[in-house]
């Protein structure tokens, strides 16, 4: 877990740092290696096969738990944290467990987006189920669900109970399962979205009892950036936070390999940086230093797409999260089958206190009043300019209890 308490750095050592970096990348031959050598947000080209090997191994389990678990930790989940322990000691029964060593407690203080990821989770496993012909009953929070603030650490998510071999019919959407990858780079601007997806999306969402909306008109989507932005930036400058997502860098197909989890950082130029001691994940960006301007560079790409995907629950219950999980994930194989990307942007529906004003902005800007039940996902969509690969995952025995 991240410990996430170390403060900026002192402004001497960060500066001399600073020109250290700048030297080297004057070296270089300037601008272009500043961009490459900004920290990424879950970058998947240069990613050591190893690291993705379970994208490509899920269909050989022949038990139907393991190959429920199997595609089920293919899941999309915050930061990749994969906060997934699955209970076994039931027969005919999976219980899904949250990881408590996996949570981010400064940028996720409650575990709501946690939540959405165990969502997810369990909606690919009863995809995955269907597809051997298997039903599932969901019992959501057999022991109860968390305190409203609580983090959910070793909460008991769900209990999956398997039906009788041919109680299901086969999902379709199982075959977007080990397509589908969240891609984080530029997307076309201004492409329309297929009216039959849009009309899926809407499906999904009310058929899990959740409101919906995709936002494409120039001057909400202008707006709903802004807000982001601000919010992303919040998150950059607060020490806690920032060193949140630094702790949880991978960089370099060694670390990357061995976590399996986080953020990767896969490109050669950061990871020489970083060898070199000029690219430091712990330097916190201070607004009006080049290394604010640097991540705030990064933030640009996010600002392209065709609109924003939005979701929130009925309530403020802790089921809402995970309905969201489980209606996202289905949008977002939806999506894959459409051509169709999806790239989740959660800075303003965090719940730490610096970012409230971009949170509050957005639930007014989507018409959406928290007290009644949050916005719990917000993705840009589009079409990406370029494929982005799988993300590493753990192997299946690393979420296994007997
Ligand atoms: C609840 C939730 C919040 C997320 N928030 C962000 C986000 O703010 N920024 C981002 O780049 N990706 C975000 N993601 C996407 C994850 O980073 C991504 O799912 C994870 O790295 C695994 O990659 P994959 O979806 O390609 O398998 C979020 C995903 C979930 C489920």
């Amino acid at each position: 877990m991240p410990t996430a308490t170390a403060p900026a750095r002192p402004a001497p050592a960060a500066d001399t740092a600073e020109r250290g970096r700048r030297r080297f990348i004057r070296l270089l031959g300037g601008g272009a290696v500043v961009a490459i050598a900004a920290p990424v947000a879950g970058c998947a080209a240069g990613v050591p096969e190893a690291a993705t090997q379970p994208w490509r191994t899920a269909a050989q389990e022949t038990d139907v738990r393991r190959w429920m678990l199997a595609h089920a930790l293919l899941a999309p989940n915050p930061h990749n944290r994969q906060p997934w322990i699955a209970d076994l000691s039931q027969p005919d029964a999976i219980t899904l467990v949250c990881d408590g060593q996996r949570l981010l407690p400064h940028t996720d203080p409650h575990g709501r987006q946690i939540l959405v990821g165990c969502g997810a989770f369990i909606e690919l496993a009863v995809i995955a189920a269907s597809h051997r012909g298997v039903a599932v009953t969901v019992e959501p929070y057999p022991d109860g669900p968390p305190a409203a603030n609580a983090l959910p650490a070793g909460t008991r998510v769900a209990t999956l109970r398997l039906g009788a071999p041919g109680s299901a019919t086969p999902d379709p959407l199982h075959a977007q399962i080990t397509r589908r990858h969240t891609n984080k780079t530029a997307y076309a601007d201004g492409r329309a979205l297929p009216a039959p997806l849009l009309a899926d999306w809407s499906r999904t969402a009310a058929s899990l009892g959740l409101r919906s909306g995709v936002v494409t008109a120039t001057d909400e989507l202008q707006r709903i950036r802004r807000i982001t932005r601000e919010a992303y930036e919040i998150e950059c400058v607060t020490p806690r936070t920032w060193i949140e997502s630094a702790e949880l860098m991978r960089i370099g197909p060694a670390a990357i390999e061995r976590h399996r989890d986080g953020i990767s950082i896969a490109g050669a130029m950061p990871r020489l940086m970083h060898t070199l001691g000029l690219f430091d994940p712990m330097d916190v960006p201070q607004r009006g230093n080049a290394n604010h301007g640097r991540v705030m560079e990064r933030w640009q790409a996010h600002e392209t797409g065709s609109g924003f995907l939005w979701l929130a629950a009925p309530g403020t219950d802790r089921r809402g999260p995970l309905d969201a999980g489980r209606a996202y994930v289905r949008m977002h194989l939806q999506a894959t089958a459409a051509g169709v990307d999806l790239h989740p942007l959660s800075q303003p529906l965090q719940e730490f206190p610096e970012v409230r004003g971009p949170y509050d902005a957005l639930h007014r800007a989507l018409g959406v009043d928290p007290a009644q039940g949050p916005v719990q996902m917000l993705a840009r969509t589009g079409y990406a300019l370029a494929p982005d690969g799988p993300s590493p995952r753990r192997g299946l025995p690393d979420l296994l209890r007997a």
